[in-house]
């Protein structure tokens, strides 16, 4: 291990043995327990210095490269290779922006604000050695506003110390689901609208004031900062060969101890729950991958690998990391139709397929899970209807996660369908904001 000068805030520079993280799964979040977010200085003597990023045009492509070998997928929930954005945007024409996603707008994640909270540190470092790589010199951090402060005490923090060359700002992140859609990020930022915009043009080409925009993930740029600090071979020695690295996770529902943890890829789905104190309740089902994911049988999904190739027999994903433990006294109908209403009303109600479909399938889901009658053929008619037909991906993804609940509670459905009903679904498992939860 070579051995690398730390650059303090305090303006010693003592020369130090810097080795990467010694438990290869607490990457992010090496300190359990910690409550408040690391100082510059501790971050720099837990990760070692800001990585200089080469400015030549082989040392950047050399860089994203490296990247590449890591195997490092975005951590916002649809999993796309990130060298393939970062290099999309050095191949675009004009001055570039980042932008770092920590709108968080689904409400059964904590993971980003999470992170946020804790390494500030380690996600600014990510957007600055993005912002080199791909020659930007400016990066906004779009925060969710409840670690707002953190992040603009942080800036200020390096700000003082001069570590960057790349000019951070913090925004608060739009308090809607939609919001922290990547095109929908840009427009507010921008304009102050928390809505999609159409594409093309990719925002690789077009985005934050017409300029080519790399929008990452906060965990992502994490990392990335990882990555950058000590190699491909180093990230890839957590997780599975297809699928390198570890993954902060956000355990919700009938467990001991719901939170945020880091897990590898690849680590069993029981094992991932161990990290939440297992079980408090017997369990029926589980949601995996958040309110664009999929519902799975509890027993079926135990022990299989959290990671997209082993969860695609189940024809789920890992998603943006949520695991929510559905009890048996709770109903998978009353659940997934208020969660369905949720979606439908946080649309940004400026396509046919949101403002028309979302509203009747989340319709049709509240007549079935009060025994008021259902039309299943109808509602697949209208699941079809949606699917793929938005200018974003909203309705996609709540077509996957109602088609996931048609498949995982068929039971619960005939017999709701022919007018019962258990009364269960009186214990909330999922947060809907504005809606009881
Ligand atoms: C409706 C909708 C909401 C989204 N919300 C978020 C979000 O809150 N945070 C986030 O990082 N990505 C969100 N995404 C994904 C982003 O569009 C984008 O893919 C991501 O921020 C890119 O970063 P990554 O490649 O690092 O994951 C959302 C996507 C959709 C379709
Ligand atoms: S598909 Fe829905 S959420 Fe996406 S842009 Fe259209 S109306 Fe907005």
């Amino acid at each position: 291990m070579g051995v690398t000068k730390l650059l303090l805030p305090t303006g010693s520079h003592p020369t130090l043995r810097h080795v990467p993280p010694a438990d290869r799964v607490r990457r992010l979040l090496p300190l359990p327990g910690e409550a408040g977010p690391v100082g510059l200085a501790e971050h720099l003597l837990q990760h070692g210095p800001l990585p200089r990023v080469g400015r030549s045009a082989s040392q950047r492509a050399a860089t994203v490269e490296e990247v590449s070998r890591a195997g490092l997928t975005g951590r916002g929930g649809a999993g796309f290779p990130t060298a393939k954005k970062l290099a999309a945007v050095l191949a675009a024409t004009g001055r570039p922006f980042v932008v770092a996603n920590g709108t968080e707008g689904e409400p059964a994640s904590g993971k980003d604000r999470f992170l946020l909270a804790r390494a500030p540190h380690l996600v600014l470092d990510g957007a600055a050695i993005a912002a080199a790589v791909v020659g930007a010199t400016e990066a906004v951090i779009v925060s969710h506003h409840a670690v707002r402060e953190v992040v603009a005490e942080a800036i200020a923090e390096r700000r003082r110390s001069g570590v960057d060359e790349v000019n951070f700002r913090v925004v608060s992140a739009a308090n809607r689901f939609v919001g922290g859609e990547a095109s929908a990020v840009v427009h507010w930022v921008e304009q102050g609208i928390p809505a999609p915009t159409r594409t093309p043009p990719r925002l690789a080409e077009r985005g934050l004031s017409g300029r080519p925009t790399l929008v990452q993930n906060v965990e992502t740029l994490a990392h990335l900062a990882l990555i950058m600090r000590h190699g491909a071979a180093w990230y890839r020695q957590a997780g599975t060969e297809e699928e390198p690295g570890t993954m902060l996770v956000t355990l919700l529902g009938a467990l001991q101890r719901p939170g945020v943890h880091e897990v590898e890829l690849g680590t069993p789905i029981a094992a991932v729950l161990g990290l939440g104190g297992g079980a408090s309740a017997r369990l029926q089902a589980l949601l995996i991958g958040g309110y664009f994911g999929t519902w799975v049988a509890a027993d079926t999904a135990m022990p299989l690998p959290f990671s997209a190739a082993g969860l695609a027999p189940l024809g789920a994903g890992a998603g943006a990391g949520v695991i929510a433990a559905l009890p048996v006294d709770a109903c998978g109908l009353v659940e997934t139709a208020r969660v369905a209403r949720y979606l439908a009303d946080e649309s940004a109600g400026q396509c046919g397929p949101c403002v028309f479909g979302l509203p009747a399938i989340a319709g049709a889901l509240e007549r079935l899970a009060v025994g008021a009658g259902y039309d299943d053929e109808l509602l697949r008619r209208w699941l079809g209807q949606v699917d793929g037909r938005g200018a974003c991906r909203h309705p996609d993804g709540v077509v996957r996660f109602v088609d996931s609940a048609l498949r995982a509670f068929a039971a619960e459905i005939s017999e709701h369908a022919r007018g019962w009903c258990c009364g269960t679904g009186r214990r909330r498992v999922l947060p809907t904001p504005g809606r009881g939860r």
